[in-house]
């Protein structure tokens, strides 16, 4: 994909355009930040950070590539941080109610959880607001580079079992499964690249 603009674009109070979004959810330090940075080969175009919760607001990243039409690129907050008090939870939800709630331009919802995981009530949460919505949903399993081939593999297939959802094992350390990303981003608004 090659990306000719990735630009910050403001907080979901900011927008005024309205372009097919992709947005990024899960848990606090699953990785959604550092996937939207790996995305387009940006090392630190969205805030990341070791210290779960970094990412407080929602935030939109307009992004032009050749092969796509301009889309938004959407960072959520991250959710089920344990050290943040109950308020924040019920922050949570209601950024996310309110940014669900009758979002035309939602397209393609990455639900982003670290591979070692397994599906919980939240990402459960997820893919019910996505199939209300009729909205595609991807689990990107991501940190698949601190597992081995055949972990990866098997947890992948297990998570697919329990989500009933496409799953793909990426890391934004070495980079793999970017470019499957990538394709469902590019399935989802609807452009088949090979006729272009
Ligand atoms: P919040 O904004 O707090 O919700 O977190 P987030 O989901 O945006 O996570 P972020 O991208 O900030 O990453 C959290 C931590 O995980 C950082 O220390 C990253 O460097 C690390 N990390 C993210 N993706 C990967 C990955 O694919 N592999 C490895 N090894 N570490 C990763
Ligand atoms: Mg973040």
């Amino acid at each position: 994909m090659k990306i000719k603009r990735a630009d910050y674009a403001g907080t979901v109070h900011d927008i005024r355009e309205l372009l097919p979004e992709i947005a990024f959810s899960g848990r606090s330090n699953a990785g959604k930040s550092s996937l939207i940075n790996a995305l387009l080969g940006r090392k630190n175009l969205v805030q990341t950070s070791k210290v779960p919760g970094k990412t407080r607001n929602i935030n939109y990243f307009i992004v032009e590539t050749v092969e796509l039409p301009a889309i938004y690129m959407v960072d959520m907050p991250g959710y089920g941080y344990a050290r943040i008090a109950k308020g924040m939870k019920s922050e949570w939800d209601g950024l996310a109610r309110r940014y669900f709630s009758g979002n035309t331009g939602l397209k393609l919802l990455i639900i982003v959880m670290d591979i070692r995981r397994g599906i919980d009530k939240e990402e459960r949460m997820l893919i019910n607001i996505a199939s209300r919505m009729g909205v595609r949903v991807l689990v990107a399993a991501t940190k698949a580079d601190k597992v081995n081939t055949s972990e990866k593999i098997g947890l992948a297939a297990a998570l697919k079992a329990s989500s009933s959802a496409e799953v793909i094992a990426v890391s934004s350390v070495d980079r793999s499964g970017l470019a499957g990303v990538w394709d469902a981003i590019d399935k989802s608004i609807g452009i088949k690249r090979d006729h272009i």
